[in-house]
């Protein structure tokens, strides 16, 4: 595969942030803003999406961590935290799964480590059709919707196009590679226990789409697990309140070592 297009900030740790679906890297751009002081802050696209290169008809979790790790050693980078949102999330604990010895910390945002349920991997399919029959400007006004939090919603109307837009530009058969790839994952839980590194677990009050209470339970299994509630935030937490996100990450940086 050609390599992933990647978007970077600063020096020093280096601190790779992989973006939700059906998104792209620039859902993180306050944190290449607001970062770059305390990390080398790099935002891929995950194949399928943004500039990265195409997908095929699957692209799996372990598919797009093994992509990260390439990118890292084009990077000249050994170990990394990684972090995640929701599906960066599924790619990034696959990341710690496949790669321990890269792993330097690790971020899960508005994530979980179960796998999908019955019903849920037939909505994959469903959404991977119709991303394909429709086109992605036609699915992003109803994908919009629960990623954003009521509060948010009415404080940053701006934000609800902004998403769309990053939506609507998607490529549909990435978009279907990775719905079929989530419906695929395994049930990490198992290896949460087994997660060496400091790792912070950071989910919004009013997140919908993945409840509070499956952070809550990621984190306690983490031995060195620690959680970060955001008052008010949905399940775009970077995005919904960047300052008390920022503020989560560079305290957890000081643990890492
Ligand atoms: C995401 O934001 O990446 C999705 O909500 C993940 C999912 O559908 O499980």
């Amino acid at each position: 595969m050609k390599e992933l297009h990647h978007a970077e900030a600063g020096a020093g740790m280096p601190l790779v942030l992989i973006h939700g679906f059906p998104l792209d890297h620039t859902l993180w751009h306050h944190q290449l803003a607001g970062l770059h002081d305390v990390a080398r802050v790099i935002a891929p696209d995950l194949r399928g999406f943004g500039k990265s290169p195409q997908a095929r008809q699957v692209a799996t979790m372990e598919q797009h961590a093994r992509d990260v790790a390439q990118l890292l050693d084009r990077l000249g980078i050994e170990r990394a935290v990684i972090g995640g949102l929701s599906m960066g999330g599924y790619v990034a604990l696959a990341f710690a799964e496949l790669f321990p010895k890269r792993l330097a910390g690790l971020v899960l945002c508005n994530t979980r480590a179960v796998a999908d349920g019955e019903e849920a991997r037939k909505t994959r399919e469903t959404v991977a059709r119709r991303a394909i029959e429709e086109g992605m400007a036609a699915l992003a006004p109803i994908l919009v919707h629960p990623l954003l939090s009521e509060p948010t919603r009415k404080a940053h109307p701006e934000l609800i196009g902004f998403i769309e837009a990053m939506i609507a530009r998607q490529d549909p058969a990435g978009v279907a590679a990775s719905s079929r790839g989530m419906a695929m994952r395994p049930d990490r839980t198992p290896m949460l226990g087994q997660v060496q590194v400091p790792a912070l677990v950071v989910t919004g009050s009013s997140d919908t789409l993945i409840a509070p209470a499956e952070s809550e339970a990621m984190a306690a299994r983490l031995p060195k697990g620690q959680l970060v509630t955001i008052p008010d935030v949905g399940h775009l937490s970077c995005l919904e309140d960047p300052a008390a996100f920022n503020t989560a990450v560079r305290d957890f940086l000081k643990r890492v070592k």
